[in-house]
């Protein structure tokens, strides 16, 4: 039957950087992350009725559907093949599948799509064909999102506030939650200040970090930074939560930085958002603690009680083109609202 998925993006409080093995995409080490609301992928799975070969159909918000099939995929697009071939196989079955997958946030936003989109697309599969383990446990459905290519999805496999666990093997590194989306009133301010697609990939990224002289004293760092930011978390500490964030947004990029050859994400509008907030939370006008993915836009975090009064804020400063604000979000789940 015509199965459904809703799954969000995450913001990833401690961030992954580097693979520890790249053939079943093992990270680096551990990361935390909040699911977001505002920024979600639908993906519809049912029998091709027509054809052998699966076919995937993508859409960004506003935009034409694109077609996919194995034939002729890039590399990206390949590893969604085989990992839709591999459910397959676990599921016994071999008819073509036909997939619809819909994100509700434009594909400029630059938001990492492919947390929401691997998240939706596994457990679509895994609830068409309902599929055991994977459909009644979330840490079995963590470790087989992994397997299709993307380390930040298994952290959508749950709700609310969700733990990537370093593990240095397949049944060692697993998502876990540690709060659901009720649990802390925090918002995520997605100030978008650059429409462009990054230049430099981030699995291009991932393998570069070995080059960067900071990158063992990273992950060194990380674990301890890991512990003191579930702590702040336990203890609603907004303060020290934020402080953490920012540390490790910062080291990450060091590591970009200092990669060979260097990868420089931010632009003269992130370097804004960065001071504009610094400014406004020295001056006790809102505290706001930032953090950057693999791109030049800024994530605000913040308190739900200022989200209004900052994303105005945000929204004046000459560099933003526009905010996206986001809660704490269910993890992927099943829906009706089926695209096809
Ligand atoms: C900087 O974009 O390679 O967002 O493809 O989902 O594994 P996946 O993620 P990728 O790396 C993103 C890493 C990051 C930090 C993070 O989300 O942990």
């Amino acid at each position: 039957m015509k199965t459904t998925v809703v799954s969000p993006a995450n913001i990833a409080f401690i961030k992954y950087w580097g693979l520890l093995d790249p053939q079943i995409f093992l990270p680096a080490n551990g990361s935390l992350s909040m699911n977001l609301d505002s920024c979600v992928t639908t993906v519809t799975v049912d029998f091709l009725e027509q054809g052998d070969e699966d076919l995937v159909e993508v859409g960004y918000h506003g935009q034409d559907f694109v077609k996919f099939s194995p034939e002729g995929a890039d590399a990206k697009k390949k590893l969604l093949f085989d990992h839709i071939q591999r459910i397959k196989d676990l599921a016994g079955e071999s008819r073509a599948i036909y997939i619809r997958s819909q994100n509700n946030f434009p594909a400029s936003a630059g938001i990492a799509s492919s947390a929401s989109a691997f998240s939706a697309i596994t457990y679509a599969l895994v609830a068409f064909y309902k599929l055991e383990p994977y459909l009644s446990d979330r840490k079995e459905l963590s470790k087989l999102i992994r397997l299709g290519g993307s380390v930040s999805a298994m952290r959508s496999s749950h709700d609310g506030f969700v733990e990537c666990v370093y593990g240095k093997d397949h049944d060692g590194c697993y998502s876990n939650q540690l709060a659901d989306e009720t649990y802390w009133d925090l918002v995520d301010i997605v100030a978008v200040v650059s429409a462009e697609t990054k230049k430099v990939s981030s699995s291009q990224g991932h393998s570069l970090t070995s080059s960067s002289p900071f990158y063992e004293s990273r992950l060194s760092h990380v674990p301890e930074r890991l512990e003191k930011i579930k702590t702040a978390i336990e203890n609603k500490d907004f303060s020290k939560l934020g402080e953490y964030i920012e540390e490790d947004a910062v080291s990450m990029h060091s590591v970009m930085m200092t990669s060979k050859p260097a990868i420089f994400y931010w632009t003269p509008e992130t370097m804004e958002v960065i001071h504009a907030i610094r400014e406004w939370r020295e001056s006790g006008e809102v505290e706001s603690y930032f953090t950057i993915d693999a791109g030049a836009n800024v994530h605000v975090i913040a308190q739900g009680k200022d989200a209004q009064n900052l994303e105005d804020m945000l929204n004046a400063l000459p560099g933003v083109k526009f905010t996206i604000l986001n809660h704490p979000s269910k993890g992927a789940r099943i829906s009706d609202n089926h695209l096809f």
